[in-house]
């Protein structure tokens, strides 16, 4: 392909359902991200474009769970997440939305186009059917026993336990999600795009011939999907909520939520174009435009075979020219997991570390799993954060503009004559600029963060060899010539880091009082003046304690020991017992007057209770979720008739009634309402 003269760069549109992780991040964002930062400091004109993807079927049965309607979910979501993307940095040019009307017109109008060419196969066939609920169930609202691996809770689309794509008739023993029923089959009409055609006809060449640009995994999952040969896909679904399929006698029917997913991108150009004075047809109908989609490895198959075949039927579209799909980021060694609560969220974060977009931005970055899994642990971001960005960067920042400002009020000073290791060291800095180029260019963003890093171990190892903090007592020229160079190194620095640290690249330019400089600069020997004036800095960044690092790991705990307290059976029943064994058991009402730890225990807590009664002495071991400060006044079920025990010296007369909560927390078993001391449990 000739250059490019203009660049479409889109990431695929989230589920308006959820709030976003650190995975989403990871998969089609932050590459993104980088890479359009990288564009527009080289000038190109680049449409950034996302937004939140508001049809499909876990919206709606969300919606129907809260008892609102599918509007009121995305609507709450589509707000959160834009806000969130806008927050951390993701600077799309627009984040648009796929229930606003010019979406509905714009896929609703792809659809006609299709339909009319004659590009859909119609097809009657049976499809499950919920009586109850007089609802045909689009492939979602089916789960059942996958065919392949015996998971009972697969999708009538997907097993998310061995991954297999499936169809609902395949599943064994299916129920609907709507009613909880067996649904019967049902006679129903859809239309469907002959992948199987495409294939023959153009498809596999086609991406064939990206075998030697495209990921390896990319290219790869797309040659498994095409030796298995394409089959007709439908592209519409009885459901209520998506856009109304535009054929007389096709009422109650949407398009797939796959199908308007893609053409989101389409109608969220068309929206920038407008606000912006473009022409979106320059972006997406013009062979001088490149598209690439960042998205997540599930996506692939949608972007690299559904979308383009969609594009290339419709016609006059351009196809993408990259797919740069990333696999999946682990969290602490477990797969991310939003039911699980296995996850960090962004808006969590980013109230949890105000101001440090960046070091979990940097954080991702050198974690990304480009070619397989990989994973993310907060220990590494603690250490990428306080031996890389805290050691390396804001170390070299803040010597050079404490030492320019020490000797030189903040006035770049003239340099002098360089010395070779002076030549080496400017020699250097294109070498970083070159190398950083190809890695982003290539989608390597992992490798491309470590090099933008080697510039700043290049100007501590200047600063270093050339200690100027000793030189100044000897030679004062060659200190002017030292911390001339160490500016040089700093200007670059705002340069190249911008793309993967967007706020510390401003605060940067602040220090050095300097405006966005374009990329090519970076390669220069001279970017800033002698007489330039530098503003006075503080740090950069600063260091994380283990104390914000044991929090997020313990939020972490709490969301396992929910889950195993959620999935844990309860126990089965014990053996039975007869009447008279139960009315031999005392339990009264009673309240507690005194409470102290038992010394030398962690469990143990010695009580005073007012049984009604007397008042007596219990030994009771729930000191781990209990302070005895906290409990005293509280009313508590107590058997009375227990025979007396010793316990660690103390006699305890009897035993409060505890339960285990969903997390295993012991909690107080006791009357609704306050209750006389003495009162009975029957
Ligand atoms: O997997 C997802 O989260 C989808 N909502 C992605 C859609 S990408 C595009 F096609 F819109
Ligand atoms: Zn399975």
């Amino acid at each position: 392909m000739k250059k490019p003269k203009r660049y479409l760069i889109t990431s695929a549109l989230p589920y308006a359902n959820g709030p976003l992780h650190l995975g989403h991040i990871a998969g089609a964002y932050l590459p993104a991200d980088i890479y359009v930062r990288y564009l527009k400091l080289k000038d190109k004109d680049v449409a950034f474009i996302c937004g939140s993807d508001e049809h499909g079927v876990p919206i709606t049965l969300r919606a129907r769970k809260e008892g609102v309607s599918p509007q009121v979910i995305v609507d709450k979501y589509h707000k959160m997440i834009k806000t969130a993307f806008s927050e951390f940095g993701i600077d799309f040019d627009i984040y648009h939305r796929t229930s606003s009307k010019l979406h509905h017109e714009t896929a609703s109008d792809f659809f006609k186009t299709m339909y009319e060419k004659g590009e859909f196969i119609e097809k009657e066939e049976e499809q499950y059917y919920d009586e109850k609920e007089k609802q045909f169930l689009a492939d979602r609202y089916i789960t059942g026993t996958c065919p392949k691996c015996g998971y009972e809770e697969a999708y009538g689309d997907q097993c998310e336990k061995c991954g297999t794509s499936l169809s609902p008739k395949e599943l064994k023993n299916p129920t609907s999600r709507l009613s909880g029923n067996s649904p019967i089959l049902k006679k129903t009409k859809h239309w469907y795009l002959p992948l199987d055609k495409y294939q023959q006809e153009w498809l596999e060449e086609w991406i064939d011939s990206h075998k030697s640009n495209w990921k390896s995994n990319v290219y790869g999952q797309c040659k498994s999907w095409l030796n298995g040969g394409l089959q007709p896909r439908a592209v519409t679904r009885d459901l209520d909520w998506g856009v109304p399929v535009p054929v007389e006698g096709y009422e109650g029917k949407v398009l797939y939520v796959w199908f308007d997913a893609p053409i989101g991108y389409i109608s969220a150009t068309k929206a920038w174009a407008k606000e912006n004075n473009k022409n979106w047809k320059d972006y997406w109908q013009s062979e001088d435009s490149q598209l690439i989609h960042f998205i997540g490895k599930d996506n692939i198959v949608f972007h690299c075979l559904i979308f383009p075949a969609m594009l290339k039927a419709h016609g006059n579209y351009i196809l993408p020219d990259n797919v740069p799909a990333n696999e999946f980021l682990n969290l602490e060694g477990d797969k991310l997991s939003t039911s699980r609560n296995w996850a960090v969220w962004i808006h969590e974060y980013l109230h949890d570390f105000p101001g440090k977009q960046d070091v979990l931005r940097y954080t991702i970055c050198a974690n990304l799993p480009e070619q397989k899994d990989n994973d993310f642990t907060w220990k590494d971001f603690q250490n990428r954060n306080n031996n890389e960005l805290v050691a390396i960067l804001g170390n070299f920042i803040n010597r050079t503009i404490v030492l320019t400002h020490k000797h030189y009020g903040g006035e770049v000073p003239e340099r002098g004559t360089l010395t070779d290791f002076d030549k080496k060291t400017l020699a250097e800095m294109t070498v970083i600029k070159k190398n950083l180029e190809k890695s982003i260019e290539s989608f390597r963003f992992r490798e491309a963060v470590k090099i933008a890093m080697d510039l700043a171990r290049l100007g501590n190892k200047y600063l270093a060899d050339t200690e100027p903090w000793k030189v100044i007592k000897t030679d004062e020229e060659r200190v002017k010539t030292i911390m001339n160079i160490s500016i040089q190194i700093s200007a670059a620095l705002s340069i190249i880091i911008e793309p993967f640290l967007p706020f510390t690249a401003d605060k940067l330019r602040k220090f050095l009082n300097i405006e966005k400089l374009n990329w090519d600069l970076a390669g220069s020997d001279s970017i800033i003046e002698a007489g330039h004036t530098i503003n006075k800095a503080n740090l950069l960044f600063d260091k994380i304690e283990d104390e914000a690092i044991e929090k997020q790991i313990q939020k972490l705990m709490d969301s396992k020991k929910a889950n195993q307290a959620e999935q844990q059976q309860a126990e089965p029943a014990k053996e039975n017992i007869t009447f008279d064994d139960f009315v031999k058991m005392d339990i009264r009402v009673g309240t507690i007057l005194e409470a102290e730890r038992v010394p030398k225990t962690d469990k143990l807590i010695k009580l005073k209770i007012d049984t009604g009664i007397d008042q007596r002495t219990v030994v009771s071991g729930i000191a781990v979720d209990h302070k005895p400060e906290d409990i005293i006044g509280k009313q508590v079920s107590i058997l009375v008739n227990l025979e007396p025990r010793k316990i660690r010296g103390i006699v305890s007369q009897g035993m409060i009634l505890m339960a285990e909560d969903a997390s295993g927390k012991l909690v107080f078993a006791v009357p609704e309402v306050k209750t006389s001391n003495g009162a009975s449990i029957k």
